[in-house]
């Protein structure tokens, strides 16, 4: 694999687009395949995850045909996915097998889902634990805990679950058999998390309902054909946030970027760093509220955060830790747990690597404490083959003394493939 040297950025400006989010590519894929009709997905994300969610899809007969980063699914309808006739490989996205989960779960064929060494190491009861209680027939490796899974479709009734973490993932899983449940479904998150997967639902004309953390699916569970357009992935444009605010030069505008508000954590703890960004031309696309960023090089100081913050930024938070080590001041990041089952143990891998440049962070059970402002210098850094790992530890190198080795940094393929070029544009 590759590995990618980076050095001090002196300036940063200009303007620039993102490809899809993806998080709602991955739910605009899965949802048009189980409508009636041929949906076109605009924008969709580039991302290797995404392009496991289609190649699985394609797998249970759904036709798919991309041109560039427009999609075109032909969908099925709810009851006509056909039973796949190899292993369906998630890859390294645990969006793709968690959420596969759900939508396989009421099927009236059965089917194996793998994935890559990561995500073989990532917690599947979660998710097999709420489905089968509700009636399903999930299995997996070491007492049902890991992939590979073997999902035997079942005819589903009443869906209840009240779940114990707080993950758009699982709640995303329950709906998606939810649809396919001949009973009442009900859902219910300790925190908010990510509602893309609730704002598509209701986009595609099924029956949902939120109250409070309550989410309940109605009557009509079909969802229909439509032109869907996917912002530009926040979790994406953070790494250029953070660029544009540690690096001076003019301002940087990035444009029609997805702010769905639990999504926008980093924005509004950015702002109580005392950052000056910037947010206009807000509307609402394809149910999703997207917006322009226009970013400036500001003065930063620390902060704490924790609690029902934290799912609404859990991907920034390692690049959260990069800029903390600039700003002023005691930075502490509690309640995020989850950090330590992501695609790397990402507490420990960014502690460790952010102290190889000098940093002064220390890991703590569920979460780090960073004080600031401190000069980064260069350093060789393993990216742990997690995306978000090596773009973190790539912004940490543009602000750094000295040149910064990412090894193995192609990984940032996983979630945004042309990151070093859209970069490379506005420097
Ligand atoms: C995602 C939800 C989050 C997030 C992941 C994508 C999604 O995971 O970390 O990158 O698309 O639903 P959890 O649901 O495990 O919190």
């Amino acid at each position: 694999m590759a590995d990618v040297r980076v050095s001090k950025l002196h300036t940063v400006n200009g303007e620039i687009s993102l490809p899809g989010d993806k998080s709602v590519s991955h739910r605009a894929a899965m949802l048009a395949s189980i409508a009636h009709g041929t949906s076109i997905i605009k924008n969709f994300s580039t991302a290797i995850d995404c392009q496991s969610t289609l190649d699985c899809m394609r797998q249970l007969g759904v036709a798919i045909h991309r041109d560039i980063n427009n999609i075109h699914v032909r969908g099925k309808g709810l009851r006509a996915l056909s039973k796949p006739g190899d292993v369906l490989n998630c890859g390294n996205s645990g969006t793709t097998m968690r959420l596969l989960c759900g939508l396989l779960a009421g099927q009236d064929f059965s089917a194996k889902l793998t994935g890559d060494a990561s995500l073989s190491r990532r917690p599947m009861d979660r998710i097999i634990k709420p489905l089968v209680n509700n009636g399903a027939d999930i299995t997996g490796e070491k007492d049902n805990r890991f992939a590979p899974l073997t999902i035997n479709g079942k005819a589903l009734n009443n869906i209840h679950y009240e779940l114990p973490v707080a993950s758009s993932q699982v709640k995303s899983a329950v709906l998606l058999a939810g649809l396919y449940a001949g009973g009442a479904v009900s859902v219910v998150e300790p925190v908010k998390t990510r509602d893309h997967t609730e704002r598509m639902l209701d986009y595609c004309g099924v029956d949902i309902s939120r109250d409070g953390n309550v989410i309940t699916l109605g009557e009509n569970r079909q969802p229909g054909a439509r032109e869907f357009v996917v912002p530009g992935d926040i979790s994406s444009a953070a790494f250029l946030i953070a660029l544009g605010l540690l690096i001076p030069g003019g301002a940087l505008c990035i444009k029609d970027v997805g702010i769905n508000p639990t999504r926008t954590g980093l924005l509004t703890v950015l702002e109580k760093m005392g950052a000056d960004i910037r947010i206009d031309n807000e509307r609402l696309v394809s149910n999703e509220p997207v917006g322009n960023l226009i970013v400036r090089n500001a003065k930063l100081r620390a902060v704490d955060i924790g609690g029902a913050l934290i799912p609404k930024l859990i991907d920034e938070l390692p690049l959260l830790a990069v800029i903390a080590t600039q700003a002023q001041g005691r930075t502490v990041v509690h309640d995020a747990l989850e950090l330590r089952v992501k695609e790397s143990d990402r507490i420990a891998a960014i502690v460790a690597e952010l102290k190889k440049m000098g940093a002064s962070i220390e890991e703590t059970g569920d979460g780090f404490i960073v004080d600031g402002p401190t000069p980064l210098k260069g350093a060789e850094c393993s990216s742990y083959n997690d995306h978000r790992i090596a773009m973190a530890l790539s912004v940490a190198g543009w602000t750094a003394d000295g040149e910064t080795v990412i090894k193995d940094a192609d990984c940032v393929g996983i979630s945004c493939p042309e990151f070093f070029d859209l970069v490379g544009s506005v420097t």
